[in-house]
């Protein structure tokens, strides 16, 4: 028996911000939100019905008092995630920076057909490409058409600015959407066996001189409430 994609999908978010808005748009907002292991301060929170929906966020770091962005809590979020929820396909759903000079704008949707890490540069053959991922991307292009979603490279890197190195490989990927979790999801859904994809919604150009966290401060919101229509069309459209 085949099991459609669309049965049981988690979204994997990193900040609440991005987060409330796909509940809401799920419809998850009576739900409540449980901590996935108790070490760590990931959270999800699960809809019922025939076919459920879940969020799943990486929490606020107890020490630092911010939300946990990155690759590590990703990995727990989804790892931990993934064993309670058991999902058909995983979303790693957020912010992302966007490129001008292909034709980045503010707001857009990207929908991934590919993922990578840029900032695992390991010059030694063999650890090169492990450090870069690469990682098993679900084809939903059909879909991404059908809703006029960008298609294209996302690119995961623990910095939220670029120097020139990185820049480069992006480049070399053709990124156009430069996140800080998307790879991390990806690799344990690799180890995990479940069928993956990135939606990432454009906050801020890295190409443009306004520095990048003053265009997240900005177009947080108007990016967020893009994403989290997507994600609800999307979601419709996989049944
Ligand atoms: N999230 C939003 N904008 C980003 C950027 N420029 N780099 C990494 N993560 C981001």
């Amino acid at each position: 028996m085949t099991i459609a994609l669309g049965e049981r999908i988690l979204f994997v978010v990193a900040m609440e911000a991005e987060a409330q808005p796909i509940r809401a748009s799920l419809g998850l907002t009576g739900a409540e939100a449980t901590q996935l292991h108790p070490d760590f301060p990931a959270m999800i929170t699960i809809g019922d019905g025939p076919r459920p929906r879940a969020v799943a966020t990486n929490g606020t770091d107890s020490r630092f008092g911010v939300d946990a962005i990155a690759s590590q809590p990703a990995v727990v979020t989804t790892l931990t995630a993934i064993e309670v929820f058991e999902p058909t396909l995983v979303i790693s759903a957020g912010a992302a920076g966007g490129f001008d000079k292909r034709g980045g704008a503010i707001g857009e949707v990207v929908l991934s057909d590919r993922v990578v890490f840029h900032d695992r540069r390991v010059q030694i053959p063999g650890f090169d490409r492990y450090g870069r991922g690469d990682y098993p991307v679900a084809d939903l292009s059909a879909i991404a058409i059908d809703l006029g979603l960008t298609i294209g490279t996302a690119s995961t890197g623990n910095a939220l600015d670029a120097p020139q190195v990185d820049l480069d490989g992006m480049d070399e990927t053709q990124t156009l959407a430069k996140d800080m979790e998307a790879a991390a999801v990806a690799w344990v859904c690799e180890h995990k066996r479940v069928p993956f994809v990135a939606l990432k919604a454009i906050t801020d150009l890295v190409d443009v001189p306004e520095p990048t966290g003053e265009q997240f401060a900005r177009n947080l919101a108007v990016a967020t409430k893009n994403l989290a229509t997507t994600a609800a069309q999307l979601t419709a459209a996989l049944g």
